[in-house]
């Protein structure tokens, strides 16, 4: 079996933190946030990039830029994380769930169209597990009913679908810093936009509306502390420098452990698209077994992390806080949950790990008739 590339060096990772750590306090600075803005967007080919403390707060402040608010709703796919859904409800707006098509994990556009209103204001595509569904269909919907594309990037850092790098498809994409992202700084995350205004508005979104977009007065306009900190900033600049090392990595332990499994008893790697290219986020296999998500769940009992045994993820719109909602169930994506197993990775993960992790896998699925 071919090996993995070395692990990707920590050598001079902490210097920066530690450059910043010794400017503080400093109330004003901001260098090593400036610096990693600066580098973010060149890497991803944008007008602005900013930094903010979270994915979740990424997400906050740029749908609040977009202007959702009150009375709005806001189509999210079922097939996310709840933290894609929050900060819609927290700007006073109504998430309505959509429902993937278990063949491709897209969208499924005929079921947002069905639910569309005169409230729409915008779509967040979620790229799970780093999996990007169409761009073209998904400009072409958002194009038909006027509304705004805000993308949750947050697991799709180095994605990119035909031609089109996830997060710098919609007006705005957020992504998370947190660790275990294939780009990270232990917390925080960023918005990419093109948007002059979307951007100031983010920047003054994430500090108490003290520094206003044109066209508005500080402190106008109640907002949060969503800045990143100093030293995460300096962290992510560090991790962005070696961002290509990191992405190799991923892509070379993901391939590694689907090869690895190639002949577990009723595993079959879920490919990504011809005109895909994937950042590898998590080795995903579709579960031909009885009891799939029981599976999963028993993976997790014998320590090989996974999306849903591990970290319970079941369709959004079936979490207690949603349920209220007169709206039927997204079939598709309980289908794809239940049904996908998204094997956790971390950068140490090494050969040795992986091994582990392929043997235990192959062993419970052949020994699987629950
Ligand atoms: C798809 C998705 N959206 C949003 C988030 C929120 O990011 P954060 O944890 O940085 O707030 C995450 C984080 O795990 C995520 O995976």
């Amino acid at each position: 079996m071919t090996g993995l590339p070395p692990l990707p060096s920590v050598q001079g990772l902490g210097d920066g933190m530690l450059a910043a750590l010794a400017s503080m306090p400093d109330p004003a600075g901001a260098e090593f946030t400036n610096g990693l803005e600066h580098d973010l967007a060149d890497v991803f080919s944008t007008e602005h990039a900013v930094a903010v403390s979270s994915g979740t707060m990424a997400l906050h402040a740029a749908l609040s830029a977009i202007g959702v608010g009150p009375g709005d709703e806001v189509l999210v796919p079922a097939l996310t994380v709840v933290m894609t859904a929050a900060p819609v409800v927290l700007l006073g707006a109504t998430p309505v769930f959509v429902d993937s098509d278990p063949a491709t994990l897209d969208l499924d556009f005929a079921d947002a169209a069905a639910k569309v209103t005169a409230r729409t204001r915008a779509i967040i595509p979620v790229h799970l597990w780093g999996r990007m569904g169409d761009p073209a269909s998904l400009l072409a919907f958002a194009a038909e009913h006027g509304i705004a594309v805000v993308e949750d990037a947050a697991q799709a850092a180095g994605t990119s679908r035909a031609g089109a790098m996830a997060g710098t498809v919609g007006t705005a994409g957020c992504f998370s810093l947190k660790d275990g992202k294939i780009l990270w700084s232990g917390e925080g995350g960023f918005v990419l936009t093109d948007d002059d205004q979307l951007a100031a508005h983010t920047r003054a979104f994430r500090s108490h509306w003290l520094t206003p977009p044109p066209g508005s007065r500080p402190q106008e306009q109640i907002a949060l502390n969503g800045r990143l900190a100093e030293p995460l900033a300096a962290l992510a600049h560090a991790n962005l420098c070696r961002f290509p090392v990191l992405l190799d990595h991923r892509r070379a332990q993901t391939a590694y452990l689907i090869r690895a499994l190639g002949d577990a008893r009723g595993l079959t790697p879920l490919l990504p698209a011809t005109d895909e290219t994937w950042n590898h986020y998590a080795p995903l296999f579709h579960i031909g077994l009885p009891n799939p998500r029981a599976f999963a769940e028993h993976l997790a009992q014998q320590e090989v992390p996974n999306s849903t045994g591990t970290f319970r993820l079941v369709p959004c719109d079936t979490r207690p806080m949603f349920t209220g909602a007169d709206q039927k169930p997204c079939r598709g994506a309980a289908q794809i949950l239940d049904r996908t197993l998204a094997l956790v990775l971390t950068e140490r993960d090494d050969e040795a790990a992986l091994d582990h992790y392929a043997a235990v896998v192959t062993r419970e699925a052949a020994a699987w008739c629950t």
